[in-house]
C-alpha cells in the first residue's frame, strides 16, 4: 500500500495557520492556498502548498492521488468543543413549555429540564447510550465535524455516571471522529442524593473520578455552577480536589447569573462555557486569561436567550471558541455550522474570527495542539467543501454542507458516493 495520498486541486484551501489564539481577527490575515494540495501521509499531513507543486515532488511518484474535479475548498476538520450527546429521550416537551412561556429553571422545578433526562438515562443500557452517541456523531460528521467532546452528566450517580463514560469510551472505537470524553457528573445536585450537596461531590471524587482516571476514561472535569445547580464555594471544593487529582476544568460558566467564570479562572480552566450572562468585568476577567472562552449559540437559539457577547470578548482580546452544545435540553439542533454562522451575523464576528473559533480556537479548549490547522505533522482531518470561495461556507448559514470529510488521512464521508463511516 502506498505511504503517501495527494489530495487536490482545492480552488482555496484555509490551513488556518499564523494566526493567534487570542483576539480579533480580519479577514485579511486569513492565508488562503490558492490551488492548492495536501499531501497526506498515514494519518497526518505530510505537506501543504500550491498542488503543482505537491505534484512534482518526490513523494507524489509514489503516492495515491485523489484528483478533484470542479471547485472545492479544504478547511481544518471542525472541532466541537461542547456536547452533551450521550443520553436518552427526548424534551420536546420543556421546549414547547418553554415557548409558551416557562423558564428553563422553572421547568426544572417542575421536575423536568436536566432531571428528565437523567431518569431516561438511568434507564438506559450502556448500548443503547452508545447507539445515541453514533447516531448524533453521524449527524456531526456531515456538517465536517471531526473531534467531538462528549460529556457525561445524565448519570448523576457513580453507577450511572460510570455507565455513561464507557458508553462515551465504546462509541469512540465506533465512530470516525475523535470523542473527547469529559466527566460532568457535576450538572445539578441528584434529586434522589439524601444528605448535603458537598457529600455527593465527595462521593464522586473518592468513587467515580479515581476510577474514570484508572481506567483512562477522562482526563477532563466539568461542573455546572448556577443556581439550580452548584453554588461557587461547592464548585471551589469540588475542583480544588478535582484539581489536585491532576484532571483539566472545564466549567458551565455565567449562563443565567455571572460567578462561574471567575471561579474558571480561578483554576486555571481550559475553558469557560455559555457566558451569556458575562458583563464587562466577567469580559475582562476571561480576556486576562489563558482561558478560552467558549460561545455555546445552540443553547440562546435552543432557550431563546440572548448570545454570548463574542464580539466584546474578542475586542478585550480574549480567545473565542464556538461550540454545539448539543443536548436533549436547551439546545438540540446540534448543527454547529448553522450555529456559528448565525452567532457570527448578530455578534458581528468576522469569517475568520467564526472559523478560528470552530478550529484551533476550539481545539485549544480541549488541549489538542494536532488539529484546526492544516500544517505538517498534523493529523489529516478536513472539511471539502463544494465551492471555490471560502466566503460561501458561512454566507449559506450551514446550508453548504461538506461534500466531503477527511479523518486521520481517510476519507470517512464523501456526498456524491455516499459514503459515511
Ligand atoms: O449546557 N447548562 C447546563 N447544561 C446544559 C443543558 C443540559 C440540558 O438541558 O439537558 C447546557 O445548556
Ligand atoms: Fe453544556
Amino acid at each position: 500500500m502506498n505511504r503517501y495520498t495527494l489530495v487536490g486541486p482545492f480552488s482555496q484551501i484555509l490551513p488556518m495557520t499564523a494566526l493567534p489564539l487570542k483576539g480579533a481577527l480580519s479577514d485579511e490575515e486569513l492565508p488562503i492556498i490558492d490551488d492548492g494540495g495536501l499531501l497526506l501521509s498515514g494519518n497526518s499531513i505530510h505537506s501543504i502548498g500550491p498542488y503543482k507543486d505537491l505534484l512534482s515532488s518526490p513523494e507524489a511518484d509514489t503516492a495515491t492521488k485523489v484528483e478533484l474535479e470542479g471547485k472545492h475548498v479544504a478547511m481544518p476538520g471542525i472541532v466541537d468543543a461542547h456536547t452533551h450527546i450521550c443520553f436518552a429521550g427526548s424534551r420536546a416537551r420543556d421546549y414547547a413549555m418553554r415557548n409558551a412561556g416557562k423558564s428553563y429553571l422553572d421547568i426544572a422545578r417542575e421536575g423536568g429540564g436536566i432531571w428528565d433526562t437523567v431518569t431516561r438515562t438511568r434507564k438506559a443500557t450502556e448500548e443503547e447510550l452508545v447507539k445515541g452517541i453514533i447516531k448524533r456523531a453521524k449527524r456531526h460528521l456531515k456538517n465536517g465535524t471531526t473531534t467531538i467532546e462528549v460529556k457525561s452528566g445524565y448519570g448523576l450517580s457513580v453507577e450511572h455516571e460510570m455507565k455513561m463514560m464507557k458508553a462515551i469510551a465504546k462509541a469512540n472505537t465506533q465512530t470516525s471522529q475523535d470523542l473527547i470524553p469529559t466527566c460532568l457528573a457535576a450538572h445539578i445536585p441528584p434529586k434522589d442524593w439524601q444528605t448535603e450537596v458537598m457529600d455527593y461531590l465527595n462521593r464522586i471524587v473518592d468513587d467515580l473520578l479515581v476510577d474514570v482516571k484508572k481506567q483512562g476514561l477522562s482526563n477532563r472535569v466539568d461542573i455546572f455552577i448556577e443556581e439550580g445547580a452548584f453554588s461557587s464555594g461547592e464548585a471551589i471544593a469540588y475542583l480544588s480536589r478535582v484539581a489536585e487529582m491532576g484532571f483539566d476544568i472545564t466549567v458551565h460558566a455565567d449562563q443565567f447569573s455571572t460567578g462561574g467564570s471567575e471561579i474558571a479562572v480561578k483554576f486555571g480552566a481550559l475553558s469557560a462555557d455559555h457566558l451569556e450572562a458575562s458583563t464587562e468585568k466577567e469580559i475582562e476577567l476571561l480576556a486576562a486569561s489563558d482561558v478560552i472562552a467558549t460561545a455555546l449559540p445552540g443553547a440562546s437559539l435552543g432557550l431563546g436567550c440572548p448570545f454570548t457577547p463574542a464580539r466584546r470578548l474578542l475586542d478585550a482580546g480574549g480567545a473565542l471558541a464556538i461550540a454545539s452544545d448539543h443536548n436533549p435540553g436547551s439546545a438540540p439542533m446540534g448543527d454547529l455550522l448553522t450555529q456559528a454562522a448565525i452567532l457570527g451575523a448578530f455578534e458581528k464576528l468576522s469569517n475568520a474570527e467564526v472559523l478560528a473559533g470552530i478550529t484551533y480556537r476550539a481545539a485549544a479548549a480541549l488541549n489538542l495542539s494536532d488539529r484546526g490547522r492544516l500544517e505538517s505533522g498534523n493529523l489529516a482531518d478536513l472539511a471539502v467543501f463544494h465551492t471555490d470561495n471560502y466566503n460561501e461556507i458561512l454566507y449559506n448559514q450551514g446550508d453548504l454542507k461538506p461534500c466531503m470529510v477527511w479523518k486521520s488521512g481517510q476519507l470517512v464521508y464523501d456526498k456524491h458516493n455516499n459514503l459515511s463511516k
